[in-house]
């Protein structure tokens, strides 16, 4: 089972390329090529993963199995839609395995990892948006205890998608 740990400085080359195949292989199939494109260009990078890991409102967890990593979550604090109940949510803004590692609870582990983190900083809530056409990962954070409280528009590239919220009440809500 990989083991978890938070991210360094020297993980963003390795981070950037996970996050941009993990999002490619999850997206490429059901989305315009140029929309992909533009999207990894403008999220995915050496440096852009790297400013990440610095940014003190972020917290990158990595999935890390025989020195490579498999699997990943970012957690970060904006403020929350209205929709999201909670004095202090915090977001997963980010949550992806390598497919090779789908099904043997490396994301369950994540999830574990980033409630963990956000109940040390005293969150009451986290909350996460998921494409209304991913249907698999939507069963897997109600089975993690999710429940739809709204929508918003994510835009993947200039194309504006529906993303479903989903949210989940934490014990340091009280
Ligand atoms: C959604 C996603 C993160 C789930 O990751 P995962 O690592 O496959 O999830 P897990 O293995 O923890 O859980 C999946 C299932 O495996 C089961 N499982 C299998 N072996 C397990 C084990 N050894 N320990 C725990 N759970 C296990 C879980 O119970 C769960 O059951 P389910 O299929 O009935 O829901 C993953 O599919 C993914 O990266 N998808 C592409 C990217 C994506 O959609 N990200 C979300 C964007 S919002």
């Amino acid at each position: 089972m990989p083991t978890l740990r938070t991210a360094r400085p020297g993980d963003a080359k390795a981070l950037a390329e996970l996050a941009e195949a993990t999002f490619r292989a999850a997206f490429g199939a059901t989305n315009a090529r140029e929309h992909m494109d533009l999207h990894c260009r403008d999220r995915f990078g050496e440096s852009i993963q790297a400013a990440e890991i610095a940014d003190p409102g972020l917290v990158t967890l990595l999935a890390e199995h025989e020195g490579h990593l498999v699997g990943y979550a970012q957690l970060r604090w904006d403020p929350a839609p209205h929709c999201v109940a909670g004095m202090r949510p915090g977001e997963i803004q980010r949550i992806y395995v390598v497919g090779q590692w789908h099904g043997r609870g490396v994301a369950q582990a994540l999830i574990s990892a980033c409630v963990e983190e956000m109940e040390r900083r005293g969150s009451d809530a986290v909350w996460l948006g998921v494409w209304e056409h991913n249907p698999k990962a939507i069963a897997f954070y109600r089975k993690q205890g999710f429940i739809e409280v709204g929508e918003h528009v994510f835009s993947l590239g200039g194309d504006p998608q529906r993303d479903i919220i989903m949210a989940r009440t934490l014990a340091s809500g009280g």
